[in-house]
């Protein structure tokens, strides 16, 4: 044939093309993809490809040694004004002449993957709602009235098959100046989300629009607030911040804030109203941080359990507190992000809310789902969320069942003696010996163990403040293991154990870690409290993946994955060695790490991952574990140090 043959790599698409056409259509023949925002206009460089072998169109113009071959005027003229690097050459520009293989860099693909560091997630595609086009729209013609906006409306639809947009009338008092400003050329920022609604232009700008495109992933817990400002156009994190709660001020838990709602009428208002004006503050934080301007925000997302999702929205969340646990919504909701009063982002910006699965398990465990896919997963997965409830997702491929288990605050180091949060100074790994039942452990911000020269002397300086949540875990655990405690969960006393830190208090016994009184610090212990406390919120967890699996039919699980920051400092050997989790081989444990905020971030950045969310909410199966009358009996049986009735043989491997 004398068509020449193009071969893109990595996709391996491959076709014959006439000769003389440019790469960027040849991409759009063969179903490559390839990005451009300019349109082909030479300007916007989204477009370039390195070629590692082939012909071009010869120009005419100067040669640079790396460009294959010469280039037109278009990209001399770009190269001079921004520079164009090594090898590169615009794929609007360059004429295919003869065979061609050439290389699509991920950063010029509209669908590019975005790398992560967790293998337990499923792989991140960007697929934004809100893109940027530049057209270029006609002049007003005394002798053809229409309007501005119909002549960019008409210029998106020609120039990229975008049609039907509309705007909002904010949008329409900046158009004039700036379509002018311009001189007739513009960017515009379209939202075309999943759901087929009329496709919405955002923002316009003068001239080609070089400054970015913003989205806020946002994960709404009830102790904490986190958001990562995130960059639509490579799903790159630009800048993480988190703040308390504020509504911790009305009511530690969930519970205590539906009645605090139920006590005083008209009490959502004002949750609602300092939760919203948190976003805001931490919207303008990262703003802030990354140094952009907030207007160029324009999309939200955001996951949050079933009570903040209603109080986040202005929903009484009454009904949530009583069985049925009815939701007021549960579907996936997009709206003006304005109607969440997100403060100073862009006026017209889109906030999307993933779906909740139900009463009790909210869009945080769907966006677990999400980010994890047990869905797609040949084995039978746990993955669990450990925060002041537990989320539990438990399937594969057939089919995921979901449930959500109140564990309580006591896994995040709350409700417990010397219990505080995973911050410089706490105690976040010990090990007890199980002959001497000295302790040796290290604390966060130290990077030495208690045993290690130099400890001493710096710990002098930061002290030992506390206990975190991951080292109570692997405190009882340790305990156990040295036989300090009981299957019961008693504390030995000193002449029981053989060792004087087991101190008597009151009628019980504590277990002294470390007295920090010659620093002026406090003494740490492991009192009996602190041990019902972590057996009631590991009995809750390990009942409701329990449940689960007596749904499934299935007496083992194959895989385990823990979500939530928690999950990713937490033992797997010393969750099993507590009964917080089911047996399973231990190296078929692992974190998922911040699982709830990744599926913020993938729903942020992908109409395709909205598509999925909904699709796998409705085909999860919800259990309730409040009305399950098999989870009081797991739960009493989870109450043992590890487990009354079940074994776990791969501990003893
Ligand atoms: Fe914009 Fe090629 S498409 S420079």
């Amino acid at each position: 044939s004398d068509q020449p043959l193009v071969i893109f790599t990595p996709s391996g698409k491959r076709g014959r093309v006439a000769p003389g056409t440019t790469v960027l259509a040849a991409a759009r023949q063969l179903g490559v993809d390839l990005d451009s925002v300019c349109g082909g206009r030479g300007i916007c460089s989204k477009c370039q490809i390195t070629p590692s072998f082939g012909e071009f169109a010869k120009h005419g113009v100067t040669v640079r040694e790396d460009a294959l071959s010469d280039w037109n005027k278009v990209e001399q003229r770009y190269d001079d004004k921004r520079g164009l690097p090594k090898g590169r050459r615009l794929g609007c520009q360059a004429c295919i002449q003869g065979d061609v293989v050439l290389d699509v860099p991920p950063e010029s693909q509209v669908h590019r993957q975005v790398i992560r560091k967790s293998a337990d997630t499923r792989p991140m595609v960007m697929d934004p709602a809100t893109r940027l086009y530049f057209v270029e729209v006609e002049e007003p013609d005394m002798h053809e009235p229409s309007g501005d906006f119909e002549r960019l409306a008409q210029a998106l639809s020609d120039q990229w098959e975008v049609t039907g947009v509309t705007a909002d009338p904010s949008l329409l008092a900046r158009l004039q100046g700036v379509l002018r400003k311009g001189n007739w050329q513009v960017t515009v920022a379209v939202h075309k989300d999943h759901t087929g609604a009329v496709p919405r232009v955002l923002e316009v700008w003068p001239g080609l629009h070089e400054g970015g495109l913003y989205g806020l992933a946002i994960d709404l817990g009830s102790t904490t607030i986190a958001a990562h400002l995130t960059d639509l156009e490579t799903g790159e994190v630009k800048a993480s911040s988190g703040l308390m709660n504020p509504q911790i001020r009305f009511g530690e838990d969930l519970m205590s804030r539906v009645s605090y709602v139920m006590m005083n009428p008209g009490g959502e208002v004002e949750l609602t109203q300092v939760v919203r004006a948190a976003l805001a503050d931490l919207a303008r934080a990262l703003a802030g941080e990354a140094g952009i301007d907030p207007a160029l925000i324009v999309e939200a997302a955001v996951v949050c359990n079933p009570v903040m999702h209603h109080l986040l929205l202005g929903i009484d969340p009454t009904e949530l507190g009583q069985a049925p646990f009815a939701l007021a919504v549960s579907e996936a909701l997009s709206m003006p992000a304005s109607d969440l009063d997100l403060g100073t982002i862009n006026p017209r910006a889109r906030a999307y809310l993933l779906p909740c699965i139900a009463g009790h398990v909210g869009a945080d465990a769907a966006a677990v789902s999400l980010a994890t896919a047990p869905e797609m997963s040949d084995e039978l997965m746990l993955v669990i969320d450990v925060g002041t409830n537990a989320e539990i997702l438990l399937g594969d491929k057939t089919r995921v069942l979901a449930c959500s288990s109140p564990t309580g605050p006591a896994f995040e180091g709350a409700q417990i003696s010397s219990g505080q949060r995973a911050a410089p100074g706490a105690i976040e790994r010990i090990e007890i010996d199980p002959v001497t039942k000295d302790p040796r452990f290290r604390v966060i911000g130290l990077d030495l163990w208690s045993d290690d020269p130099g400890f001493a002397q710096a710990v002098a300086q930061t002290g030992v403040t506390g206990i975190c949540g991951s080292g109570i875990i692997e405190a009882v655990a340790e305990m156990r293991m040295a036989g300090l405690l009981d299957p019961s969960g008693l504390i030995g006393s000193a002449e029981q154990t053989g060792t004087p830190r087991c101190e008597a208090e009151g009628r019980t016994h504590a277990y002294l870690i470390h007295d920090g009184s010659a620093e002026g610090g406090p003494r740490i212990t492991v009192t009996q409290g602190d041990i019902r406390a972590i057996q009631l919120a590991k009995s809750a967890l390990y009942a409701g993946a329990r449940l689960l699996m007596d749904e499934r039919g299935a007496d083992r699980v194959d895989r385990i994955v823990l979500a939530g920051a928690f999950g990713a400092h937490i033992s797997p050997k010393h969750a099993m060695v507590l009964g917080m989790i089911p047996d399973a081989p231990l190296d078929h444990v692992t974190s998922a790490g911040n699982a709830a905020g990744t599926g913020a971030r993938m729903a942020l950045c992908s109409n395709a991952a909205r598509v999925q969310v909904e699709k796998g909410v409705r085909e999860i199966t919800k259990i309730e574990t409040a009305i399950a009358p098999k989870f009081q009996e797991h739960f009493v049986n989870a109450n043992a140090i590890p487990h009354k009735v079940d074994t776990f043989p791969e501990l003893l491997q």
